[in-house]
């Protein structure tokens, strides 16, 4: 990209002289940063980071979900898991394809079965004895049809980076892990359409996709890609940073395989864009977090990857001024426009306390109050450049805009969207989060958190010594999508601080028209609520549903439904 002079007063770009400068003064906690994202989420392991002994110490104190919420009682319609279960599960599968603390419970067996048992928050934790890791449809079957029959309750798994709740059991549901199957089945270069199993890790299915002879990308990009699954994905029907580009997967996904309780092998895996045969039953297992049956399959139409990327990082003085330049950015960068990202300047002071590194717009009269990163993705790096350096000229002379600074190549570009993508992590380093994924029209968006900050402080909650539950409240999200991420970071989960949070959150959406889950799902944290943004006559429908598909509930039980 050509250096544009005229912005370079206010609007510094990151040079290669810059990234270096970035390096000198912070580059070991930068890259501690890059590091402990790709660390945390760019393998095949679930989780590693669980493996640090910190966290380990600190999970092993994590209350039981039944313990915290002992109003949940466990169904005693579900069968208890016997010896004969467990045998003929083994026999079923082969002995590498269980954990079993049913039969052989000791320390080191419950070390296997923490992480299945505790969710990415370490807010829920179940009392599961027994995973199950079926490699093949048929075996994904056999399973369920045998827990069918013997009411045996199951939570279907990916990678575990749900942030509701639902990926865990509750008591001693047997969690059905779909890691073993990962394999990539087809891609076809010409219609983009991908064919994959459920649980090929979503960072590997992008990686496959941008090495094939023409590159393409997959539609879906978040934080957590590098453990979470494709099964998790469409389970949750996650959004992501590039919704506001590529659509939900609810356009995307082409076709899916899914299994019933009662064994029945749903095929549906279509690969044409278009199919109008009656009822499109696939779109009930979207978003459905393993309540109606476990995907085994997914067929989804990927776009050719982008030829030229460009990041640009924004300071702004108001909520108002990150809404104008959204709308600016949608009117001047229309069709090349690919994320458009808020952060608060309280999100950001998280991720400076946790990494120690140095904000990008720390020496440019920041802190801001807020920050937008805005992405353009095309197939013309010139006319990209040239659209995206007219944008920012623009938005820094009508004083919508205070500071800002663009990324000068890839490396650069990860390091301005590290202080996006690291929110979440860097939340969870400071003790217990409670996340509010939430929808609501712009206008509105922000003053979710400023409500609740309000609030909170009022209950006496928030402050800086050990005594007070609150370090902050803060917001951030996809702002394209108007989807906020309302986080109150706490020292410690505090009942006081949830009930000053709940309902009160939940009105405070439900009197703006707005959604209480906009991409996370509802899985436990959010099972009371779904009135809120459903009415009597939905829920109802999604009962009779989910009584069709599951007449026997033991699909993801205690959660939304
Ligand atoms: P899991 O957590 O294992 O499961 C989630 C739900 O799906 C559970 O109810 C589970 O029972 C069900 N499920 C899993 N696999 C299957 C299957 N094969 N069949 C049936 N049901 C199944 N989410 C977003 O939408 N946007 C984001 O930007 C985003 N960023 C994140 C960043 C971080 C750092 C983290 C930790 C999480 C983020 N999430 C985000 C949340 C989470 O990553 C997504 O919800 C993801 O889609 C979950 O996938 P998973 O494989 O980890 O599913
Ligand atoms: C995100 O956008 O970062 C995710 O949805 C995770 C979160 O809400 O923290
Ligand atoms: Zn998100």
């Amino acid at each position: 990209m050509a250096c544009r002079q005229p912005l370079t007063p206010v609007l510094r770009r990151l040079t290669r002289t810059a990234s270096s400068e970035i390096g000198r003064h912070s580059s070991k906690s930068q890259q501690a940063l890059l590091r402990t994202t790709i660390r945390c989420l760019s393998t095949s392991q679930p989780r590693p980071l669980r493996q640090t002994p910190s966290r380990r110490t600190a999970q092993a104190k994590d209350e039981f979900t039944s313990t915290k919420y002992p109003e949940i009682q466990r169904d005693e319609r579900f069968a208890r898991l016997t010896p004969e279960h467990v045998a003929h599960f083994r026999h079923l599968l082969g002995d590498n394809a269980v954990i079993d603390g049913v039969t052989s419970p000791s320390a080191a067996i419950d070390d296997d079965l923490a992480p299945f048992n505790s969710d990415w928050m370490r807010k829920y934790r179940g009392h599961t004895q027994l995973v199950l890791k079926p490699a093949t449809t048929t075996e994904v079957s056999q399973v369920l049809a045998y827990c069918n029959e013997h009411l045996l309750a199951v939570v279907p798994q990916g990678g575990n980076t749900g942030l509701v709740g639902g990926s865990v059991p509750v008591f001693d549901e047997i969690v059905l892990s779909l890691s073993r199957m990962n394999a990539i089945l087809s891609f076809d270069p010409v219609s983009g359409v991908l064919v994959a199993e459920a649980g090929v890790i979503l960072e590997a299915a992008d990686t496959y996709l941008a090495s094939a002879a023409s590159p393409h990308i997959f539609p879906l990009d978040l934080g957590a890609k590098g453990s979470c699954q494709l099964g998790g994905n469409l389970s949750t029907n996650a959004g992501g940073l590039r919704l506001l580009r590529y659509g939900s997967l609810h356009g995307t996904v082409l076709g899916l395989e899914a299994v019933l309780p009662s064994g029945l092998v749903v095929d549906d895996l279509c690969t044409l864009r278009k199919n109008n045969t009656g009822y499109d039953l696939k779109h009930l297992f979207i978003g459905a977090e393993g309540t109606l049956g476990a995907i085994t399959k997914v067929a989804i139409h990927c776009p050719r990857r982008p030829a030229a990327q460009n990041v640009a990082l924004l300071g702004l003085p108001s909520y108002e001024h990150c809404r104008r330049a959204f709308s600016e950015a949608k009117a001047q960068l229309s069709e090349i426009l690919s994320a458009f990202e808020l952060m608060d300047a309280g999100s950001q002071a998280l991720v400076t306390q946790v990494t120690g590194n140095t904000h990008p717009l720390a020496d440019g009269g920041g802190p801001h109050p807020f920050y937008c990163l805005v992405e353009t993705s095309g197939s013309n790096a010139e006319h990209d450049s040239e659209k995206l350096g007219a944008f920012l000229e623009s938005v820094l002379d009508s004083g919508i805009v205070a500071d800002g600074t663009l990324a000068a190549d890839e490396t650069q570009a990860r390091t301005l969207w590290a202080w996006r993508e690291g929110i979440t992590e860097a939340l969870g380093h400071l003790g217990g989060v409670y996340k509010y994924d939430v929808s609501i029209p712009l206008a509105d968006m922000y003053a979710l958190v400023e409500a609740t900050r309000a609030r909170v402080a009022e209950a006496g909650l928030i402050g800086e010594g050990d005594e007070f539950p609150v370090r902050a409240v803060v917001g951030y999200g996809h702002m394209g999508d108007a989807n906020l991420h309302l986080n109150v970071a706490t020292r410690r989960f505090d009942e006081r601080v949830e009930g000053v949070l709940e309902p009160f959150v939940y009105e405070w959406i439900q009197e703006r028209q707005g959604s209480i889950s906009a991409e996370h799902g509802l899985g436990l944290a959010k099972k009371k609520y779904i009135g809120y943004s459903r009415n009597e006559t939905m829920v109802g429908l999604m009962k009779q549903i989910k009584g069709l598909y599951d007449p026997n509930g033991i699909m993801n039980p205690y959660k939304y439904i």
